[in-house]
């Protein structure tokens, strides 16, 4: 069976050594420094160890794919050019744990390194791939496909697109689309699967094809609470609040609790326990309606804000992630 060969317009993707057409002639870069001054990748390797907590082996990962990239830039220069280097990944960890995140820097990264020409990333799960009704699959595929096109096709939650439970499920088709491009035109689009790891195991025995076209498996771990209240911490700077006395304390007991229970995810529950906390300092200054309120009152989350939480009451398992 001889299966139609796929091709997306628009991946006329130029050696990672060429030069843009139209571009400035930039002095070729012969040392690691150069590549890396010229590609401006080193401010993107930075702000991830910078604004990402915890996460090392990931960071790891990502640092030492980037190596690749920069050495294979100047290998072409010396025409020892390779076949690009096989870079689909797949990232696996518990909700919240920075997958999305990362593939958001990692497209950047492998723009930057001219692996990709424009470094955006696609965000899709089954629903935007798989049609309800015979022929609605290829089209749909193909159409996210070509959006993806120089860049990084993230796919949440991948093994919903194999069904086996489901003979004629159309999930297959797309399966099949997606390792066409992902072999033939992997120079010019990253795909990045993610979700569960069991669930991806066994999405991976059940599609060695696929499994065989994933060149990186990273694994996202979840974080501890000493990680979980640093997130928090980053959080409160970027949004310009401030714990007050003792909210700091507060936010950490909070934590210890919400850990504990169902539908945690990690820094995604920060995120939303700080928009909670938010919410409730403003209600508690809107009610103060002839007070003057300083720079410093308008910043600060205070304990009473974090203890009013759920979390702390006997309705605790009712806190939404
Ligand atoms: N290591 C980290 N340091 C700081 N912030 C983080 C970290 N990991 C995640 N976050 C923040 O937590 C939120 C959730 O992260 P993200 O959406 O990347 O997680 P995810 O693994 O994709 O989750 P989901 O599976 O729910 O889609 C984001 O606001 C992100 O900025
Ligand atoms: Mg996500």
């Amino acid at each position: 069976m001889s299966a139609p060969l796929y091709s997306i317009p628009g991946s006329s993707a130029p050696t990672a050594a060429a030069p843009a057409a139209g571009a400035a002639a930039e002095p070729v870069a012969r040392t690691v420094s150069e590549v890396l001054a010229q590609s401006q990748v080193e401010e993107v390797l930075a702000e991830l160890e910078r604004d990402l907590i915890g996460l090392a082996p990931v960071k790891q990962r990502i640092r030492d794919i980037a190596a690749l990239l920069v050495i294979d830039k100047l290998r072409a220069q010396h025409g020892l050019s390779a076949s690009a280097p096989s870079l689909h990944m797949c990232f696996t960890g518990n909700p919240g744990t920075g997958k999305t995140t990362v593939a958001m820097r990692m497209a950047e990264i492998l723009h930057r390194l001219g692996y990709v020409r424009k470094g955006h990333l696609v965000a899709v799960t089954r629903d935007d791939l798989v049609g309800q009704y015979i022929g609605h699959t290829a089209p749909k595929t193909k159409e996210v496909l070509k959006k993806a096109m120089g860049g990084v096709l993230f796919i949440d939650e991948a093994y919903y697109l194999y069904r086996p439970e489901n003979e004629r499920d159309y999930g297959q088709e797309a399966i099949e689309i997606l390792l066409q491009v992902m072999e033939n035109q992997r120079d010019d689009l990253v795909v990045i699967l993610a979700g569960y790891k069991d669930r991806m195991d066994t999405f991976f025995q059940s599609n060695p094809g696929m499994s065989s076209r994933i060149a990186h498996h990273l694994d996202f771990p979840d974080y501890a609470t000493p990680e979980l209240l640093q997130i928090g911490d980053r959080m409160i700077e970027s949004s310009h609040y401030r714990f007050g006395a003792g909210a700091r304390e507060a936010f950490d007991a909070y934590l210890q609790r919400r850990i504990a229970q169902p539908h945690f995810a990690n820094a995604r529950s920060v995120r939303n326990a700080l928009d909670r906390a938010r919410l409730r300092q403003a209600s508690r200054l809107y009610a103060d309606r002839d007070r003057v309120l300083s720079a410093d009152d308008l910043s600060t989350i205070t304990a009473s804000d974090i203890l009013a939480s759920r979390v702390f009451s006997k309705d605790a398992d009712k806190e939404t992630p």
